[in-house]
């Protein structure tokens, strides 16, 4: 039994934004929160962990516009795609919500209400660049024009980037709306500010008081340096948001409503299931907050969030816990290299638990970003998860089955050791609790290598040879069995589907951290079955063609939004020998079928007088593919083959696309497969 009372912990980790897919960054997050719960429910503790989409804003509303459906229809699409994508990676919330909800609206207007009844609101007229033919304001990165410093076009509102001079919109040269092209005029309208220097010594105390880490710490005393203004929380319609009480025509702005979510998200799970939501949120509550987020977000959620709170009457967090960003390979994440991972394309080809286990061995409590070095993470899961860990196991469950029919000894080989490995969990569980998961992950395979030597010094396969050595024998791995136990339930909080299968093969009705005292003797366990399996190196590579497959199909879907090809600038100029370059063919389209699991493909057999060639197409969404057997068209027969997530695409056909539909190239009739186009 525990000896300290349950804390009562509420989690959360940074509220998605509902117009883009989960990616390999964002899972850092999620998996580290996810992690850090685990650990703290197989402790016994009260512990909750809430989100939600973050669903707001004119980038969500625009999406929704371009794709032609409503901005409700879009984030309920994303909604049930970001939640698939978590339960993918094993990111178990006890709620995931929206910030389109209705306790989301009743949290707003209340915080709202209480700021401004004290005087913490002020409105002001701004002036604003303004789109006439869209009327709407525009934020700076919605602009584009030439840059007043270097000349250099099509540069967005308030940076150059190719150099770097920083200037509002009103300097560009020849500035024009990203969304219409029209020429922006300014305009004035008034906006409603939170008075954020009302909460100057507030908040210079709040980070003074140990809820943020040190550099963070650091970063925000800079801040404060240099000054501060109030704060802009209303945008004019049209916006996706909720209407500001008694400002028609003015919506909270998005990152006022975001964070808000968080409550939201909670007030939602505690209707449901009757958890006293008070008791966490009225000042001098005894329940923990803690919000997990990336260093983007930092000024968001350590000085305005806790100020917002303050001012009206709510506690405010415990901790803010910060993490760096993901690079690949040593870089920022790239859409060309196909270092741009979405969840879902990295779940089609690994397992989701290696990820999980490579952010543990990395993670500490700091800021750091985090390199994901692809040779290093295969290297790292298949020796320790796999070398180290389940190798315990698998070296000991035959000779169980064998000579204990399944069932351990009745007595402990080496009880000094297994009350070593029992005790290493008081240390270990301290890791995780200040997050350095790092660290817990070492002390871990450390226990796992000591395990191996122990089975390796006792020999069991060779005992197991000798006459009369069989209890020996089974005394042997029914201690490796043990020391295996253990080391699951340390890791259970990182690789929870592995877990649950060790836990299955054990046959323990918990693996939780407390569990660990009871020792397995005369214990009944189960068939061994492997739990994991080597990371191979060909399924990265499929991963990172699949990424840069991704890519493409964003640009088609990004042309095909495009509207007629006029509005397009011609491509540069080439000479007679680059066009004779592009080996065009008529082809027969000989075969054309669905392909599993990509919802805009088509393939194609085409036959090309003789030879056939086996092409990938994203023509689906306006051919049914037995209206295209036997019909010619033109393609591209000498453009390098291409691997992608299905098979080798060899070659490409013709087809221009519009809002309305794909239109596939083809010849007059006469023509006949293989022939050349010119
Ligand atoms: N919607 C806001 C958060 C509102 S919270 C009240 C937002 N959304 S986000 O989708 O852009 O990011 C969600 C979280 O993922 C943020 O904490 C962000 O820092 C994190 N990450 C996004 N890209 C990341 C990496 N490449 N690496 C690590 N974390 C990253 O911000
Ligand atoms: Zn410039």
């Amino acid at each position: 039994m525990s000896h300290t009372a349950t804390r009562k912990i509420l989690v959360t980790s940074a509220l998605p934004y509902a117009n883009g897919d989960i990616h390999l960054g964002h899972l850092l997050e999620y998996i580290q929160t996810d992690i850090w719960v685990r650990f703290q429910k197989s402790r016994g503790q009260q512990c909750y962990y809430v989100c939600a989409d973050d669903a707001h804003g004119t980038a969500i509303m625009l999406r929704a516009e371009q794709e032609g459906i409503s901005s409700e229809a879009l984030i309920e699409r994303v909604s049930r795609a970001h939640q698939a994508d978590f339960a993918r990676f094993g990111v178990n919330f006890d709620n995931y919500h929206s910030t389109h909800s209705t306790e989301n609206r009743y949290f707003s207007e209340l915080i709202y209400t209480r700021l401004r009844d004290k005087g913490h609101i002020a409105t002001r007229d701004i002036e604003q660049m303004f789109d006439p033919q869209k009327g709407l304001f525009l934020a700076d990165r919605f602009i584009k024009g030439t840059c007043p410093k270097c000349n250099a076009e099509d540069q967005y509102g308030d940076n150059c980037e190719k150099c770097g001079a920083t200037y509002t919109p009103a300097e560009l040269i020849d500035p024009v709306s990203a969304i219409s092209g029209a020429t922006p005029e300014v305009r004035s309208s008034t906006h409603y500010f939170f008075k954020l220097p009302d909460f100057a010594e507030f908040m210079q105390q709040w980070i003074n008081d140990g809820h943020v880490q040190p550099q963070i710490r650091n970063k925000l005393m800079e801040w404060f340096e240099s000054g501060f203004n109030e704060w802009d929380i209303s945008r004019d319609a049209p916006y996706f948001g909720f209407e500001i009480p008694d400002a028609p025509g003015k919506y909270f702005y998005v990152w006022l409503d975001a964070p808000i979510g968080y409550l939201a998200s909670f007030k939602n799970l505690c209707e449901r299931e009757c958890i006293d939501f008070d008791s966490f949120w009225q000042p001098g509550s005894d329940a923990e907050v803690y919000h997990f987020i990336g260093k983007d977000i930092v000024y968001f959620h350590a000085l305005f969030w806790p100020a917002m709170l303050h001012g009206a009457d709510f506690r405010t967090p415990t901790a803010v816990n910060c993490h760096g960003f993901v690079t690949v390979d040593g870089a920022k994440m790239s859409k060309s290299r196909g270092t741009f991972i979405k969840a879902a394309t990295y779940a089609d080809y690994l397992n989701p638990e290696y990820l999980r286990y490579y952010f543990a061995a990395k993670l500490t409590s700091k800021v750091d970003d985090l390199d994901l070095n692809l040779d290093d993470f295969t290297a790292r899961v298949n020796s320790d998860l796999v070398g180290k860990v389940i190798n315990i196991a698998s070296r000991c469950a035959g000779f169980v089955k064998k000579l204990g029919g399944g069932t351990l000894s009745s007595s402990c080989a080496d009880p000094q050791m297994l009350a070593r490995f029992i005790a290493a969990g008081d240390d270990i569980a301290a890791d995780y609790e200040a997050r350095e998961f790092s660290r817990a992950m070492r002390s871990i395979m450390e226990l796992a290598d000591e395990a191996n030597t122990y089975i390796a010094e006792a020999e069991p396969w060779v005992l197991a040879k000798q006459d009369g050595r069989e209890q020996e024998v089974l005394d042997i791995c029914s201690m490796g069995i043990n020391l295996f136990r253990q080391l699951m339930v340390y890791l259970a909080p990182v690789v929870p589907t592995m877990a649950a299968e060790a836990q299955a093969f054990l046959n323990l009705a918990t693996l939780d951290w407390h569990s660990r005292h009871e020792v397995l003797t005369n214990h009944t366990i189960n068939k061994f079955k492997p739990l994991m399996t080597r990371i191979e190196r060909d399924k990265i590579d499929a991963m990172i063609e699949a990424s840069k497959e991704d890519l493409v199909e964003e640009q088609k879907l990004k042309d095909a939004t495009k509207g007629p090809l006029t509005d397009e600038p011609v491509a540069a100029e080439i000479n007679f020998d680059d066009f004779m370059k592009v080996d065009l063919r008529i082809a027969r389209i000989a075969k054309a079928q669905y392909v599993e699991g990509a919802d805009k493909l088509l393939q194609l057999t085409l036959d090309l007088g003789g030879e056939t060639r086996n092409v990938f197409s994203g023509i689906r969404a306006s051919y049914a593919p037995e209206a295209l057997e036997g019909r010619l068209t033109v393609m591209v027969a000498n453009l390098a083959p291409r691997k992608m997530r299905f098979g080798v695409s060899e070659g490409m056909v013709l087809a221009s696309a519009n809002d309305d539909g794909i239109y596939l190239l083809s010849p007059d009739a006469g023509a006949e497969p293989g022939q050349r186009v010119t």
